[in-house]
């Protein structure tokens, strides 16, 4: 098979990046390992900013998100003792749009037949060649059969674990990386959330965040240590250490009930650098994570999903080949812009197991300075509902 650009991976990336692709005309093929169900099935985390929100109107595939969609224009920072609310709306003239990252996957995915959008899933041994050249191919088996496709670009979207990081050459690439001593425990459940809007909350016993899906439906996190195991946590602790970690008035609030999922997941800061190898580049977490603190995660996918798709556009309908070679820097320059907002929030937010009474009080000071300053507020709204593109 031949294509114009290949993408490796069907997660919110990929598939995005192929509906803006085939939008303007770019042959292209989606090529993803695990079932369309698998990719479904995986919880992430769900506040879309305005730019991620544009992109699928642009798309026109933004009506079920304005249907079952939450437009947030605030969201909370708690200390313990009182809450201190963000009012990104009126701080930016900007919400964000609180909605599953399944659903908006579920939205590209399921619009992906009909306008041409070819997705080859339980592609396995994905494998890229060539990338540094102009004329890379992927080859795959499926069904018992090998497969190649020839294209011009391949874009990797194929998330932290995928090959597409490690088809370019370790003496080209540079990783910047901070493992955090802690992870975060979620927990899914049918129960109506706590509050109308997010809750951070910085408690002598730890972070906690009371987040949402729909009216109907709670995300919860709590941080806990990295040799924590999910089997030693019953709903009833959980829900017992909700209402401790988020202070009274919201503990009063909280409706337990049955986890529909409930998982340990570790915290990190990673960029790899360039996210361009001859004709080979990376979007979304084949390049990138930040801890999902300031969630940031898909929203930073949707910008590097973006700047290739605009690169892309002018080399194949302009023959701009500057365009391509620019992406890694454009990009780039985004990411570590939501990298530095996603750390600074960690480090507000979470107890570090070497800090001490002088660096619980720069976080208590930190707070009382953003509880009080506009200025201090304004730059936490404008980091949180995006950057401009
Ligand atoms: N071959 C083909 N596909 C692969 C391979 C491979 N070898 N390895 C991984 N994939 C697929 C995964 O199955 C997944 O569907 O690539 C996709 C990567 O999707 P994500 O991990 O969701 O990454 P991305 O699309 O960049 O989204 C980034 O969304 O999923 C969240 O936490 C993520 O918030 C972040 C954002
Ligand atoms: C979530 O709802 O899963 C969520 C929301 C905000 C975050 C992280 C996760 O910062």
């Amino acid at each position: 098979m031949k294509t114009q650009v290949a993408i490796v991976g069907a997660g919110p990336a990929g598939l995005l990046l192929g509906h803006l692709l085939r939008a303007e005309g770019i042959a292209c093929v989606v090529i993803e390992r695990q079932s369309g169900e698998y990719v479904l099935s995986r919880i992430r985390a769900g506040v879309l900013e305005q730019g991620t929100v544009g992109l699928m109107e642009r798309l026109g595939l933004d009506a079920r998100m304005k249907v079952e969609g939450l437009p947030h224009g605030g969201f909370n920072l708690a200390d313990g003792e009182r809450l201190i609310r963000i009012d990104v709306a009126a701080l930016t003239g900007q919400s964000v749009m609180v909605y599953g990252q399944t659903e908006l996957t579920r939205d590209l995915m399921d619009a992906a037949p009909a306008r041409g959008l070819e997705v080859i899933y339980q592609a396995g041994d994905v494998a890229l060649h060539d990338v540094a050249g102009n004329a890379p191919f992927v080859t795959f088996a499926r069904q018992g059969r090998d497969h190649r496709i020839d294209a011009r670009i391949v874009v990797g979207c194929d998330g932290f674990h995928g090959p597409s990081r490690q088809a370019i050459p370790a003496n080209v690439g540079r990783v910047f990386e901070r493992v955090y001593p802690f992870g975060w425990l979620g927990i899914l459940a049918d129960v109506p959330p706590c509050n109308h809007e997010l809750i951070y909350a910085n408690h002598e016993r730890g972070f906690a965040l009371a987040s949402m899906r729909s009216a109907t439906r709670s995300r919860y996190y709590i941080d806990v240590p990295l040799t924590e195991r999910i089997e030693d946590w019953s709903d009833d602790r959980v829900w017992d250490e909700l209402a401790v970690r988020l202070g009274p008035d919201a503990a009063a609030q909280i409706t337990r009930g049955p986890a529909l999922e409930k998982s340990i997941a570790p915290l990190r800061s990673f960029v790899f650098e360039p996210m361009r190898h001859g004709s080979l580049l990376l979007c979304g977490d084949a390049a990138h994570i930040v801890p999902p603190t300031g969630a940031k995660g898909l929203n930073l996918a949707a910008s590097d999903v973006h700047y290739a798709a605009q690169a892309l556009v002018a080399f194949f309908r302009d023959g701009d080949a500057d365009a391509v070679a620019g992406y890694s820097a454009k990009a780039l320059a985004r990411v570590w812009k939501s990298e530095r907002f996603s750390w600074a929030l960690t480090k507000l937010m979470h107890r570090f197991p070497e800090d001490g009474p002088f660096e619980r009080r720069m976080q208590r000071a930190e707070l009382d300075y953003i509880a009080s300053s506009e200025a201090a507020q304004r730059s936490i709204a404008e980091n949180y509902v995006g950057l401009p593109l």
